[in-house]
């Protein structure tokens, strides 16, 4: 519209030489900087007036909200959090766990027992328990390549699956049937014990309710062939926890069970349930209503899915070391039979 300052290179290149060029062209040429607001109203009202184009309607720009992360900074909102977690904290220079430094956990020489009860139970239990912790891993670790987890890991890994799915396919294996009833076993050893019920009132009342006691029986263990597995957790037990009452009255329901028939010893699962609660109620770090939290919401059958993860994943490796092919079972292993 105009052109002010421009530079001169003679007459018909100055400033003023160009305005008066536009002007006589017809352009508006405001005479300063200033004038050229009122002089866009002016030609915008006339373009209006002649009927060049049609006013619209104002809109008002909607505003644009405050950035969330400028707005948290600033003190002004607090944004909802998804997730809340207390066992493990990874945003300082060090990681924690239940507030024990990573640094703190190698300088003290912590084992795998100590990390579990800080991840698991929240605080730092006394060496006798995470001893205790300790072992049962080391003897659930594996009980060969008969038991359904094992097998069913070597049968994965022989169809040429990954780690992982060799590993949980075993690991789906564990329930109420194997290595999955220590919580069941922990809650009903405790519940029987601490209502005085006999052994004979104990089991008599699982078997009028059409269940199996928890943490007694097992497939090829009996009075004459103990678990040794349960043997070296009672021993150390009996000599490092100051009581052992309810592993004593799960030894009183198994001799009850025994004069029944001769497998039905105290497993490794019943044992470790209810030197558990042993440990819970002896150490003096748990209250009451932590120990029932533990029972009700089951983190006993986790040592043992811990434990035996070390075994499956050894199942996996080996069978790929020893390149077996595929497994089929054989026909002879099967009854076909139509009269079932
Ligand atoms: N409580 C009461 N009775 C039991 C029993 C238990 N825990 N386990 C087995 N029995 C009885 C059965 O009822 C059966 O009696 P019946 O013939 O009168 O019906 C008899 O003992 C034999 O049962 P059987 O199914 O042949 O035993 P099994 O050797 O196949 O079972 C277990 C082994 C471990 C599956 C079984 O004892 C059981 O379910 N135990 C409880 C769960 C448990 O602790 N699992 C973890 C194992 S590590």
């Amino acid at each position: 519209m105009f052109e002010k300052g421009a530079k001169s290179g003679g007459d018909l290149e100055s400033a003023q030489a160009k305005n008066k060029a536009l002007e006589e062209a017809g352009a508006i040429v405001p005479t300063s900087f200033e004038g050229l607001e009122p002089a866009i109203k002016i030609a915008f009202q006339k373009l209006v007036e002649d009927g060049v184009i049609l006013p619209t309607q104002e809109i008002v720009p909607p505003s644009v909200p405050e950035d969330l992360s400028s707005a948290i900074k600033s003190g002004k909102v607090r944004a909802p959090t998804h997730i809340v977690s207390t066992i493990c904290d990874d945003r300082g220079e060090e990681p924690t766990y239940a507030g024990v430094a990573m640094s703190t956990i190698i300088e003290k020489d912590f084992g795998v027992g100590d990390v579990i009860s800080l991840l698991w139970f929240k605080r730092s239990l006394p060496r006798y328990c995470t001893k205790f912790i300790e072992m049962c891993i080391l003897l659930c670790a594996d009980h060969g390549p008969c038991v359904s987890g094992a097998h069913n890991t070597i049968v994965t890994s022989r169809a040429g699956k990954d780690l992982v799915s060799c590993l949980v396919s075993g690991l789906l294996t564990i329930g109420p049937r194997f290595g999955g009833a220590i919580d069941d076993a922990a809650r009903y050893f405790k519940d029987a014990n601490d209502r005085k019920l006999s052994p004979y009132e104990f089991v008599e009342s699982m078997k009028g309710k059409g269940i199996r006691v928890p943490g007694i029986g097992h497939r090829i263990k009996s009075r004459d062939n103990r678990d040794k597995r349960v043997e070296l957790l009672q021993q150390y037990a009996r000599s490092h926890f100051p009581s052992v009452k309810y592993m004593e009255y799960a030894v009183i329901v198994e001799t009850y069970t025994l004069s029944k028939a001769s497998n039905l010893v105290l497993n490794v699962d019943g044992c470790i349930g209810s030197l558990f609660l042993d440990l819970l109620a002896s150490c003096a770090m748990f209250s009451q209503q932590e120990i029932d939290e533990i029972i009700e919401i089951g983190y006993l059958n986790g040592l043992f899915v811990l434990a035996r993860s070390i075994g499956l994943i050894g199942h996996t490796f080996d069978q790929r070391r020893l390149k077996q092919p595929l497994y089929r079972h054989p026909w002879e292993d099967v009854l076909y039979s139509k009269y079932v």
